[in-house]
């Protein structure tokens, strides 16, 4: 088992948390995660949105902020660079109803770091204080971060970010053990994770590369509070409760609760996006979740949302067992997956 921590009163347990992942971590999704893994995700963190976006009212930014009762701990992520806006932000966010909110200081992405966003402000700490210094001011609920080890291997100071952030009143610090210069190339080394650990009093996760039960259980060593799942979520689903001692599920050979996790996750989708939208959210689960299964290539070429669901109902008529698997419910899909 992961172990459980808390964020000031809120308690994370298991240790368990859903990595934010722009494009990905909508509400769907992470009700579809908590769904399928019941009891064994200690928390769920928005996709990361801009503080420019929040603060000139955009539809699109209001919206992400947006969440289910169930999803509960919630966080959500802000990034950006301007003070005013980051603290605004926040003051949004806490009004919206999230139980923390968490400042993104680990986009590598070249849009986001050209602004002074991101992982760019890793490489300007002193700024960096002074937003966290104003953000915590600004509210009252729990300030987390999330951060890579650093720019690139010349310049790896997520200790020193740590400590400014923990002086600053942040109460989480979440490490993903790559630097910038790295993207999402090598293995993410978590040692840097590990000593963070050692040198702040707050709770410190680690990201980056957890899989399974084997590479939880040798990532959670030492002071390290939590982990955070984030890619392993889209191929493998259940990835949460097989940490917690739950089945370990090969779905290329699992045709039936492959499909009914993609009946329901578009339904999630629909409840919460534009057909429009929904079709290319749809994709990115269906890429990584469904290979080995003869409907993926046509449900990741499909354009239109009808020509989808046609396409899971044909699979659905072909599987072998259809008359079991159509009278599954996400009831009989929990258990599934205890
Ligand atoms: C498609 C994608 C989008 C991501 N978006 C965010 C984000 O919005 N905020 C964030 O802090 N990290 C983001 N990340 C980084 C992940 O949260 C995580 O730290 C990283 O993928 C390493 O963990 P993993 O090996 O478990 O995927 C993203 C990663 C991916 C692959």
């Amino acid at each position: 088992m992961p172990g459980s921590f808390h964020i000031r009163n809120i308690p994370i347990n298991p240790g368990l948390v859903l990595s934010p992942m722009s494009g990905v971590t909508c509400s769907a999704f992470r009700r579809l995660i908590k769904e399928l893994n019941p009891g064994a995700v200690g928390l769920v963190i928005s996709e990361f949105i801009s503080v420019e976006g929040l603060t000139r009212q955009s539809d699109r930014s209001m919206a992400m902020m947006r969440f289910h009762p169930d999803e509960r701990p919630y966080g959500i992520q802000i990034f950006g660079y301007d003070i005013e806006r980051m603290r605004d932000a926040a003051i949004m966010a806490q009004d919206a109803g999230a139980d923390l909110i968490d400042i993104n200081c680990g986009c590598p992405a070249p849009k986001v770091v050209k602004k002074g966003g991101g992982c760019e402000l890793m490489r300007q700490p002193e700024h960096l204080a002074q937003m966290f210094r104003e953000v915590r001011k600004a509210v009252s609920i729990p300030l987390t971060m999330k951060m890579r080890s650093g720019w690139d291997e010349a310049s790896r100071n997520a200790l020193e970010i740590a400590k400014i952030a923990e002086s600053e009143g942040l109460e989480g610090i979440a490490v993903h053990g790559r630097t910038r210069a790295q993207l999402y190339r090598g293995e993410a080394d978590w040692s840097v994770v590990e000593a963070v650990a050692e040198s702040v009093k707050v709770p410190v996760s680690g990201s980056g590369d957890v899989v399974d039960a084997a590479s939880a259980q040798a990532r959670k060593q030492g002071k390290v509070a939590g982990l955070f799942i984030g890619r392993a979520a889209l191929w493998n689903p259940f990835v949460f409760s097989e940490i917690c001692g739950g089945k370990r599920y090969d779905l290329r050979h699992e045709r039936d609760l492959v499909l009914t996790v993609l009946e329901r996750y578009l339904a999630l989708l629909r409840e919460e996006f534009h057909d429009r939208v929904v079709v290319g959210r749809f994709k990115q689960l269906v890429s990584q979740m469904c290979r080995g299964h003869e409907w993926r290539k046509d449900l990741c070429r499909a354009m239109k949302l009808q020509d989808q669901i046609d396409i899971l109902k044909r699979a659905r008529d072909s599987a072998p067992d259809a008359v079991r698997s159509q009278s599954e419910s996400p009831t009989s899909l929990q258990a599934g997956a205890a």
